[in-house]
C-alpha cells in the first residue's frame, strides 16, 4: 500500500510519533512521511491511506493542521488516520482526568471526525498520547489545572517523560493495526 504521513509539529513530540509510526509500516507499505508544509497537496490522491497527525493547541488540533485540513480536496473516501499530542494526562487514568482530558483535548477528535465529513474521507481511527510541553504551557496548567504543589510536582515528572517508549510501541501496532483493517 502508498501511505502518506503527514505531520505538524512545533516541539518535535509529534513528528517523534510520526516516524515511530512510519518505521513500522515502512517494512510492510512504500510510506512518505513529511510536514504539512512541505506537502504537494495534489499528489495526495496518488496514496491508498492517509495519516495525518498534530498538537493539540486550546483544546483541539494546532491552527496550522485545522487549516490545511479545510484546504483539502474532496478525498473520494480515502481512509483517515488522524493521530495527536496533548499535555492533558490520559483520559482512562482516572475520572478526574477524563474530565480534564475532554476540556482541553476532546476536541481534536472531533476535528478529525468533523474533516473526513467534510473532505469525504473515511476515519478508520485516531491515536493520541502525551507529549511534553514547552515552559509557558508548563506554567498554564500548573497556574489553571493542576494546582496542588505535590500534585504539579508528579504531573510534570511525567509529562517530561512522553513521548516515552511506551507510546512509541502503542503508535506502531496502531499503526499497523490502522492498515490491516483498510
Ligand atoms: C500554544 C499551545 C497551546 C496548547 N494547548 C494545549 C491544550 O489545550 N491541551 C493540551 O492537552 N495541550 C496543549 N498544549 C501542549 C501540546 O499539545 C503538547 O506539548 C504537544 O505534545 C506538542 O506537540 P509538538 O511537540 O508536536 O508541537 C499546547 C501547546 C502550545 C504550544
Amino acid at each position: 500500500m502508498k501511505i502518506l504521513i503527514l505531520y505538524y509539529t512545533q516541539s518535535k513530540n509529534t513528528q517523534k510519533i510520526a516516524s515511530y509510526m512510519s518505521e513500522a509500516l515502512n517494512d510492510f507499505h512504500e510510506v512518505d512521511l513529511c510536514s504539512i508544509k512541505q506537502v504537494q497537496i495534489e499528489k495526495i490522491s496518488e496514496y491508498n491511506c492517509l495519516f495525518l497527525g498534530a498538537p493539540c493547541h486550546h483544546s483541539t488540533l494546532a491552527k496550522k493542521m485545522l487549516k490545511f485540513m479545510q484546504n483539502l480536496p474532496n478525498l473520494q473516501n480515502l481512509p483517515l488516520v488522524g493521530f495527536f499530542t496533548h499535555s492533558t494526562a490520559m483520559p482512562e487514568v482516572s475520572e478526574h482526568y477524563k474530565k480534564l482530558y475532554d476540556e482541553w483535548a476532546g476536541n481534536c477528535q472531533t476535528a478529525f471526525e468533523t474533516t473526513a465529513k467534510d473532505k469525504n474521507c473515511n476515519l478508520i481511527g485516531t491515536f493520541h498520547c502525551q507529549g511534553s510541553a514547552i515552559f509557558p504551557i508548563e506554567l498554564f496548567i500548573h497556574s489553571k489545572i493542576i494546582t496542588d504543589k505535590e500534585k504539579w510536582k508528579d504531573y510534570k515528572k511525567e509529562l517530561r517523560t512522553h513521548p516515552d517508549e511506551s507510546d512509541q510501541k502503542k503508535a506502531q501496532q496502531f499503526a499497523l493495526r490502522m492498515v490491516e483493517a483498510i
